[in-house]
């Protein structure tokens, strides 16, 4: 088995801003020319993946669906189990099919295993709102602005794992991604205000003091939080020179990319992957295996 972390990204040709579903999605600021900065940054963004050794598996553009190109919100995937996403807004619920036949392609290669639905009336965004917790064996799963809160059962069931809840507190940080990032090591960057008072509460639980980074108003707003981490590197949008210190002061290395265009619908270098070899497993029981 090829022992690269392996992601999914989408090609990004039609991509653009042509509806509201979040705050930060301005369908009158988008110029055809970003189309261009765009694809720049899609390309690298996948050239810092690899270089950080991972490989890429590619969704088509499909014409009339341009959130495709967050395939965070696809689904989530563990251990080769694939839980289909069910998305709230009718703008991108054609992409249920597409990822559904993606992940079949993905299947009859060997590359994934099994396919699962999600119970009837449940609303899930993929590991945009289910993140896995490498260091801790457990998922950290968001709801409320998209995901429902039975969504948080539904995982439970579907993974066997320990699945934490926190509910999403704004509008503007309406996935888990957008404002929480698990790192190699046990520690978090996440942003407070993100969360409701009870979820704050849990995180200060579940993570002691020293585990905690907490990201400013203006990091998290730049989308640093939604961040693709591999060992040491951190890729991410511009960052602040605040979330530069902090990180590195931590051991972590940076990559920033100009992602302005994708900021613009709301998303950024996290939402527009998706981890697909992600396994339960302890790294020290893998090593053990090699
Ligand atoms: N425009 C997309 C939406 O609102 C952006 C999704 C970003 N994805 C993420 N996992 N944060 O659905």
């Amino acid at each position: 088995m090829d022992p690269r972390p392996l992601f999914l990204m989408t090609d990004p040709s039609c991509f653009e801003v042509s509806y509201q579903i979040n705050p930060w999605m301005q369908p009158t600021a988008w110029r055809p020319e970003d189309l261009v900065t765009a694809q720049r940054a899609s390309s690298q963004l996948r050239a810092a993946l690899q270089s950080a050794g991972a490989r890429i598996e590619t969704v088509g553009a499909v014409r009339g669906l341009p959130d495709l190109v967050f395939p965070a919100n696809a689904a989530v995937v563990l251990d080769g189990k694939v839980l289909l996403a069910r998305f709230r807004h009718p703008e991108r619920q054609g992409e249920e099919a597409i990822f559904r036949s993606v992940f079949a392609r993905l299947k009859a290669r060997g590359l994934v295993d099994e396919i699962i639905d999600l119970p009837d009336g449940t609303l899930q965004e993929g590991a945009g709102d289910a993140i896995w917790d490498a260091d801790r064996g457990q998922f950290w799963v968001g709801f409320g602005p998209r995901s429902s809160r039975s969504s948080v059962a539904a995982i439970r069931r579907a993974f066997g794992r320990e699945v934490v809840a926190l509910e999403l507190a704004s509008d503007r940080f309406y996935h888990l991604d957008t404002c929480f990032c698990p790192l190699a090591g046990g520690a978090v960057l996440y942003y407070p205000d993100a969360f409701t008072a009870d979820a704050q509460a849990v995180i200060r639980e579940r993570l002691p003091r020293a585990q905690r980074i907490e990201a400013s108003a203006e990091e998290a707003q730049a989308f640093c939080v939604n961040a693709v981490n591999l060992d040491a590197e951190v890729i991410m949008a511009r960052a602040p020179a605040s979330l530069k210190a902090k990180l590195q002061a931590d051991g972590y290395r940076l990559t920033e990319i100009d992602l302005d265009p994708f900021i613009l619908s709301g998303g950024a270098a996290y939402c527009m992957t998706l981890r697909l070899d992600r396994t339960s497993q302890p790294h020290h029981a893998i090593l053990a295996a090699e």
